[in-house]
């Protein structure tokens, strides 16, 4: 089995899955056109947008996969809520807005997502998050999709193995943006994303793609060599040409102000990379375990944060090798990135 193969791509490059704006169909294309593997983010979307963008992938008649969040973790603790719902107040209060103590929680629509998928199916679905029921992961496979999912431990890569999915996402603590942790409440230690392949793979038979912390092709060549399927690529993919991150994040990862990384709960109530800044060091202590109470608590304050290009109160997802991140056409970076130029 060559590594090609088993994505079906020319090349053994992955175009992460970002939810929440990178991950637009024009960076997607491009990946695509330029042989790489894209994945449609179908987080935080509505059915209905993820089913649109669903059919633009499949228009362009190659593999393509999608990526979902499987719904779970635990309920948030009220008291801990309630403490940060207050001490957020004065934030909210710089863009006039009101905070809901009550904490919102929702499954992303999976039921909505999975019953889309399943009537039309796609080649692959990547999970993050979790594991769902077995019986979600066989009625994708049966359909003829193949099931990856997110694994931060050799503990989960076997979990994920004995739930019958067909490969992994082995995501090192390096990686912009949610960890794919399977528990939101573990403190994550420090893992380089070779030592998780090699570790997961010495676990579990399976093919693995390797994620998180990429910088350059030699560490795309390096993770290949230690035996990934393929590599997948996030951060590095932010500043270009088509991606569809904001105005304020792309110009932040270019910010000398900014020359940091640091894993925080204090945007959405589950551990992520992001670039360090006022919002993380003002409220990353008083965080709870609180995914999606959390996510949903601060929103609109990041989509005004965002709108005023306020750096300092936006989630900054960026993993540590955002200063190699380079601007210009997608498809130039991921053919560089598989050393294919
Ligand atoms: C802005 C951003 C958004 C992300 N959104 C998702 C997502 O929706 N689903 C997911 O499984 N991973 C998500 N991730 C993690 C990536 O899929 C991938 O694991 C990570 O980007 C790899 O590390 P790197 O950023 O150092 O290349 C996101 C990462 C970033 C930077």
């Amino acid at each position: 089995m060559t590594i090609g193969s088993w994505l079906g791509t020319l090349l053994p490059l992955v175009a992460a899955p970002m939810a929440g704006g990178p991950s637009s169909v024009a960076l997607m294309t491009a990946t695509a056109r330029a042989g790489g593997f894209p994945f449609v983010a179908g987080g935080y979307k509505a059915p209905e947008a993820m089913a649109a963008e669903v059919d633009e992938l499949r228009a362009l008649g190659g593999p393509f996969g999608v990526n979902l969040f499987v719904p779970g973790g635990p309920a948030p603790d009220r008291a801990a809520f309630g403490a940060y719902v207050e001490e957020l107040r004065p934030e909210a209060a710089v863009y006039d807005l009101r905070l809901d103590p009550e904490p919102v929680l929702d499954d992303d629509d999976w039921s909505a997502k999975l019953a889309h998928l399943l009537a039309h199916p796609v080649p692959v679905v990547s999970l993050t998050f979790g594991l769902p029921l077995g019986s979600d992961i066989e009625a994708l496979q049966r359909r003829g999709t193949r099931v990856l999912a997110g694994v931060t431990t050799p503990e989960e890569a076997t979990a994920a193995r004995d739930a019958g999915v067909d490969g992994l996402v082995a995501q090192g603590t390096d990686a912009g943006g949610h960890s794919a942790t399977h528990d939101p409440a573990r403190t994550l230690e420090p893992v380089a994303t070779g030592a998780l392949l090699r570790a997961v793979r010495e676990a579990v038979g399976l093919p693995v793609i390797a994620a998180g912390g990429v910088d350059g092709p030699d560490a795309v060549r390096a993770l290949l060599d230690a035996g990934a399927a393929a590599v997948a690529v996030g951060t590095l993919l932010l500043r270009t040409d088509e991606a569809g991150t904001s105005p304020t994040h792309r110009a932040a990862l270019a910010d000398p102000r900014f020359d940091e990384t640091v894993i925080t709960r204090a945007f959405t109530g589950r551990p992520a990379r992001a670039l360090r800044n006022g919002f993380i060091d003002r409220h990353d202590a008083a965080a709870p375990v609180a995914y999606p109470a959390v996510h949903h608590l601060t929103r609109a304050l990041r989509q005004a944060a965002g709108r005023a290009g306020d750096a300092d109160r936006l989630h900054l997802w960026a993993g540590t090798g955002f200063r190699s991140a380079p601007t210009g056409p997608a498809a130039d970076v991921v053919r560089w990135l598989a050393g294919a130029r």
